[in-house]
């Protein structure tokens, strides 16, 4: 059988980028995408020679326009896809509070971090419904869960508990073609998001990603995991 074909998007660094690592060394073919294309294809450099192959192209999940150039390459190129890792996220605003936020950066973090996700799934559940299969990994955060929510990080906490509840309508909207839709929260990662302090490896987190990609045909859809474990809503 050809390799899976998986697209992973803020890939140029951090956890996207070791997701890109991980899926080549399982033996997927790649398509490493970045809204800064120099840094996307020095990150698709550092990661020539391993796997099944890997492709380059530049994707601001925020821009429409940027979804559906990337789209027509894919479309081109491939032909199908069969993975899609819904990794870019912006805005972990520990400086914010809930009652005077910044509204341009809730704008943006609504724009990266839900409507990104979610225009990325409007364009490529298509796809992998031509082939009914498809694995769609959206990488959320304990943050987004409301059982635990506090008053902090607004712009991302309500992003990502919105990523949530877009995982489930999307996993319920495509139930029975073969495409398993599932939020992952990576833990807390050292990467520039995470900070030198966090205890867990890009390694690590990257890992909790894959779990969710690699699940058979009757595995679950709809849910939120780390380490392949549920995580409360
Ligand atoms: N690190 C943690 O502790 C932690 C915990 C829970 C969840 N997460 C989640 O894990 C995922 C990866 O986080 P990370 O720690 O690897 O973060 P990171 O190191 O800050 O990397 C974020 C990536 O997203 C990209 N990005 C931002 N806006 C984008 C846009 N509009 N279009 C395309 N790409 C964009 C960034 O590109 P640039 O380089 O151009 O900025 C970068 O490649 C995120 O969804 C995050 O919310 C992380």
């Amino acid at each position: 059988m050809d390799p899976h074909i998986a697209l992973v998007t803020g890939a140029n660094r951090g956890i996207g980028f070791e997701t890109c690592r991980q899926l080549l060394q399982t033996g997927y073919r790649v398509i490493l995408t970045s809204r800064n294309a120099e840094k996307g294809r020095e990150a698709a450099r550092q990661l020539e020679g391993i796997g099944a192959g890997l492709a380059f192209h530049p994707l601001d999940v925020s821009n429409p326009e940027s979804i559906a150039a990337l789209r027509a390459f894919v479309e081109a190129e491939f032909g199908r896809l069969d993975v899609l890792v819904n990794n870019a996220a912006i805005h972990y605003d520990t400086w914010q509070k809930v009652t005077a936020p910044d509204f341009a950066t809730v704008d943006e973090a609504i724009a990266t971090n839900l409507l990104g996700p979610w225009r990325m799934c409007v364009a490529f559940i298509p796809l992998m419904q031509k082939n009914h299969w498809g694995r769609i990994v959206n990488v959320s955060s304990g943050s987004g869960a409301l059982h635990s929510m506090g008053s902090e990080t607004p712009a991302y906490g309500v992003t990502k508990a919105a990523l949530n509840a877009l995982t489930i309508k999307l996993a319920k909207a495509v139930a029975g073609d073969g495409i398993l839709v599932n939020a992952v929260c990576p833990g807390w990662v050292r990467t520039d998001m995470g900070g030198a302090a966090a205890p867990r490896s890009v390694e690590q987190g990257a890992a909790s990603v894959l779990w969710a990609v690699k699940l058979p045909d009757d595995g679950p859809t709809g849910g939120f995991f780390r380490d392949g474990k549920g995580v409360e809503w």
